[in-house]
């Protein structure tokens, strides 16, 4: 048999069970609001801040590679490919051996095409970058490096240097 006492503490501690289920659930719903909310925010900021170079750079590179190279400089590009991209890098984009040449530095009127020929002929001593010097050119003639500075050239164009 119960007494008042006794049911009235029953009822008392499902009271409580039930009160502090219902707080505990709201508590969740706004943990869950909150981190809905950072996430918004995480993901906006994140957008802002690394779109314009990503879009830069990839700008660049779709640059070079959508327009087909003129007949005319094919040539040019194999001498390329044969004497200079083992440290100027494919597409004159440099490497661990050497600076790109499609860099505003490169431009006629910072290196003139007599500065091409120069290169390749006597070697060049660092002074832009640290990559040590560049060494003369062996068994390259005036005319292959005409053709390969025209092909730069082409290159400098497609990316916007000259
Ligand atoms: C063994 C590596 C190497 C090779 C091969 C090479 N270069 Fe270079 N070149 C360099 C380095 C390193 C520099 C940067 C020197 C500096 O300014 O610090 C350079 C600089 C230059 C410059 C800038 C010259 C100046 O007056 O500042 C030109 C132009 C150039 N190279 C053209 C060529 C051409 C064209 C070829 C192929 C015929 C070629 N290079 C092959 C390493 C190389």
């Amino acid at each position: 048999m119960m007494s008042p006492a006794t049911k009235y503490t029953g009822r008392s501690a499902s009271h409580r069970f039930q009160d502090s289920a219902a707080s505990s659930c709201s508590a969740w719903k706004l943990l869950a609001t909150i981190a809905v909310f950072l996430i918004s925010i995480a993901n906006c900021s994140e957008a802002g801040r690394e779109s314009p170079s990503t879009n830069a750079s990839v700008d660049r590179v779709r640059k070079i590679a959508r327009v087909p190279l003129p007949p005319e400089l094919a040539a040019g590009e194999q001498k390329y490919a044969i004497f200079c991209s083992g440290c100027h890098g494919i597409e004159g984009q440099g490497t661990d051996h050497g600076p790109p040449l499609v860099h505003k530095i490169y431009e006629p009127s910072h290196h003139s095409d007599l500065a091409f020929q120069r290169a390749a002929a006597n070697g060049v001593r660092a002074h832009h970058w640290n990559f040590g010097d560049m060494p003369p050119i062996e068994g390259i003639t005036s005319h292959d490096v005409t053709e390969i500075t025209r092909y730069i050239r082409w290159l400098q164009r497609q990316a916007g240097i000259v």
